[in-house]
C-alpha cells in the first residue's frame, strides 16, 4: 500500500490515542497535532514507543486558532511531508444544563469543536485537491445526531460538523478527496469517564450493547475511511454506538 502522511488533532486523548496507532499500523506516518497546554507529551511519545509507535511527529497548536493551524500544518509539511489525511478529532466538553450554561462554555465548545475544522481543513483541502488525493475525517458523536441533554453546546457543534461534511464533501466530491463523518458513542476515554458515575451507569443501561466502545474500535474505523478501498465514499456518517440510535 501507499504510506501517506495522515495528520491528527487531539492526538494525545483516549480517541486521538486509538487513531493515531490505526493509522500507523495501516502504514501511515502519522502527525500527532497536540493542544501546547498538553504537558505530558514526552510521556505519551515514551508510551507509544514502548508499544511499538516509534516515529510520531508532534506539532502543538490551538486548533481554535486559525494562525496555529496554518504554523502546525507548515511544521508537519516540512517534517513529514504533504498532508494526505486530516483528522479531525480535537474536540472538548462543558456540560451543563442550557438553563445554566454561560456563553463562555458555549463559545469553547463551538470554536474548540466546530470552527477548528474551518481551521484546519482551510490549511489543506485546496492542496489535496490540487494533488487528486486526499482523504478528510471528521468526528462528529452520536449526541449532535440524537441530542443529549446538558450538551446544547456539544450536540450543535457536533451536528454542524456533519453539515460542514456533507457541504464539503460535494465541493471535492470531483476531485478525488473524499469527506466523511464518524459518529461515536460514548466511548472509554478519559472524557466520557468525566461524567458522575451514577449518570454514566444509566447512560450505559440504554446501549442496547450494554458497554462503552473500545477507543480502537473508532480509530479502526478511521484507517478504513482514509484508505484507498474507501474511495466512493464521501459525505457519509458513520454511526458507531453500539445501538444507542440510529438516524
Ligand atoms: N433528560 C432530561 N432532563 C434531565 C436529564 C435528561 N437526560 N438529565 C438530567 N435532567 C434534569 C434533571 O432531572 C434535573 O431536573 P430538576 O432540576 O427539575 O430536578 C436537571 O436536569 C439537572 O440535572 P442534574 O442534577 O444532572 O444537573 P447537574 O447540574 O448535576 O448535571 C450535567 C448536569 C453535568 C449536564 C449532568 O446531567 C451530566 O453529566 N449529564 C450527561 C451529559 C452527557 O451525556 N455528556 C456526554 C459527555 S461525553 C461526550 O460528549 C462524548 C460523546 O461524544 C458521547
Amino acid at each position: 500500500m501507499t504510506q501517506r502522511v495522515a495528520l491528527v488533532t487531539g492526538a494525545m486523548g483516549g480517541l486521538g490515542t486509538a487513531i493515531c496507532q490505526e493509522l500507523a499500523k495501516a502504514g501511515h506516518k502519522v502527525v500527532a497535532s497536540y493542544h501546547p497546554q498538553f504537558d505530558n507529551k514526552d510521556a505519551w511519545l515514551q508510551e507509544m514507543a514502548e508499544a511499538g509507535f516509534k516515529d510520531f511527529v508532534c506539532v502543538a497548536g490551538d486548533v481554535s486558532s486559525l494562525e496555529d493551524c496554518e504554523k502546525m500544518v507548515t511544521e508537519a509539511e516540512a517534517a513529514a511531508g504533504p498532508v494526505d489525511i486530516l483528522i479531525n478529532n480535537a474536540g472538548i466538553t462543558r456540560d451543563k444544563m442550557f438553563a445554566k450554561m454561560e456563553k463562555d462554555g458555549w463559545d469553547a465548545v463551538i470554536s474548540t469543536n466546530l470552527t477548528s475544522l474551518f481551521n484546519m481543513t482551510k490549511q489543506v483541502s485546496a492542496k489535496m485537491a490540487a494533488r487528486g488525493w486526499g482523504r478528510i475525517i471528521n468526528i462528529s458523536s452520536v449526541n449532535g445526531v440524537k441530542g443529549q441533554a446538558g450538551q446544547t453546546n456539544y450536540s450543535a457543534a457536533k451536528a454542524g460538523v456533519i453539515g460542514f461534511s456533507k457541504a464539503l464533501a460535494a465541493e471535492l466530491a470531483a476531485k478525488g478527496v473524499t469527506v466523511n463523518v464518524i459518529c461515536p458513542g460514548y466511548v472509554a476515554t478519559k472524557m466520557v469517564m468525566a461524567i458522575k458515575p451514577e449518570v454514566l451507569q444509566s447512560i450505559i443501561d440504554t446501549v442496547p450493547m450494554k458497554r462503552l466502545a473500545k477507543p480502537e474500535e473508532i480509530g479502526g474505523a478511521c484507517a478504513y475511511l482514509a484508505s484507498d478501498i474507501a474511495g466512493f465514499m464521501t459525505g457519509a456518517t458513520m454511526n458507531i454506538n453500539g445501538g444507542l440510535y440510529y438516524q
